[in-house]
């Protein structure tokens, strides 16, 4: 088949998230099989402003598919919302005649690469990429499951010094408007109260939930609030000096977003490189590829916020069943 595209150009923006580099190696790896020219952008929007841009060849993603973080680095980037700067971004890919982006990210990226659709005529494919998973058109987003057992990792080990302190821990995950994170690792995690920026739960339930407990002989908890929910000191603090309980903090920060990739996060990346580049080889312009149900799906770019991602109730209503 004869591409659509002659030259295509990769970027990541936004938050990294682990399995970034596994999707840049298949961007790569199958424009080269599509006969495309592919151009590396580094540093996002910022980089591809100034120009930060190089050819890259298959052999350019050997040995990165392991690798967490991006090679190709990231940069929230605020300016992107001036037209003036769109049209720098505009006046490099002339230069550099590449036609078409494939943008690996979040939301934030989403919005800029449907603008560079709409307002410049730039075809675009989004690849999610978040360890937040708040993205719609895609079960899973790449990077969401190494965080859960990055995360978990680390509450299995802060539960085991609970115990032998007997205290309640309050361990803060990220997640500043969505709780699909906090939500799994929770679950997984057998946290005692979990806390999600979408579902308000006020002081004195968690309380009654620890305090019944107590009185059932529990003498330790794990406490997992979405950043978003509940500011872990703030909760910690509170928790302290209504029951009395010695209580601890542990804020997980950056930390969920390195590391090397899980199995999972390698391979949803590297389906969803390769259908990104299908679809601009397909003339599509302005979607975003994802997973739904096992199969490789695609949706307009702009459907990806405006449908808001639900949380999933019944997961949720787990947390009553299984708190012990
Ligand atoms: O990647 C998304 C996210 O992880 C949010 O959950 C978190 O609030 C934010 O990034 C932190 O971003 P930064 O690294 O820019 O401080």
């Amino acid at each position: 088949m004869k591409p659509a595209l002659k030259t295509i150009g990769v970027a990541t923006t936004g938050g990294d998230a682990p399995g970034m580099n596994a999707a840049i190696r298949a961007v790569v790896r199958a424009g080269v099989a599509y006969g495309m020219r592919v151009f590396g952008i580094q540093r996002g929007w910022t980089g591809l402003a100034n120009g930060e841009i190089e050819e890259m060849f298959s052999r350019s993603v050997s040995g990165i598919i392991n690798r967490g973080g991006t090679i190709l680095h990231t940069v929230r980037c605020p300016e992107f919302k001036r037209r003036s700067f769109q049209k720098k971004c505009v006046d490099v890919l002339s230069e550099f005649e590449i036609e078409g982006l494939v943008i690996i990210g979040g939301d934030g990226s989403f919005h800029a690469a449907h603008e560079l659709r709409t307002h410049w005529n730039i075809p675009v494919a989004g690849i999610p990429a978040t360890i937040d998973n708040d993205i719609s058109g895609t079960d899973y987003s790449i990077g969401f499951d190494t965080a859960i057992n990055t995360a978990l990792d680390a509450i299995d080990r802060i539960r085991d010094t609970a115990f032998s302190h007997e205290r309640v821990f309050v361990v803060e995950v990220m997640g500043r408007e969505r709780g699909f994170l906090a939500l799994e690792v929770g679950i997984a995690g057998g946290a005692d109260v979990i806390l999600i920026p979408e579902i308000k739960m006020p002081l004195p339930q968690i309380l009654k939930t620890l305090r019944e407990k107590k009185l059932e002989g529990r003498k330790s908890f794990v406490v997992v609030t979405a950043e978003g929910a509940w500011p872990a000191e703030d909760l910690s603090q509170k928790l302290r000096r209504a029951t009395g309980f010695e209580t601890r903090v542990s804020v997980l920060g950056h930390l969920q977003r390195g590391g090397a990739p899980t199995a999972f996060s390698r391979i949803l990346a590297s389906h969803l490189g390769v259908a990104a580049v299908k679809k601009l080889a397909e003339g599509e312009k302005d979607i975003m590829v994802g997973m739904i149900s096992n199969k490789v799906v695609s949706t307009p770019l702009s459907s990806t916020w405006t449908n808001k991602k639900k949380i999933d109730k019944d997961l949720y209503k787990l947390i009553s069943v299984l708190e012990g």
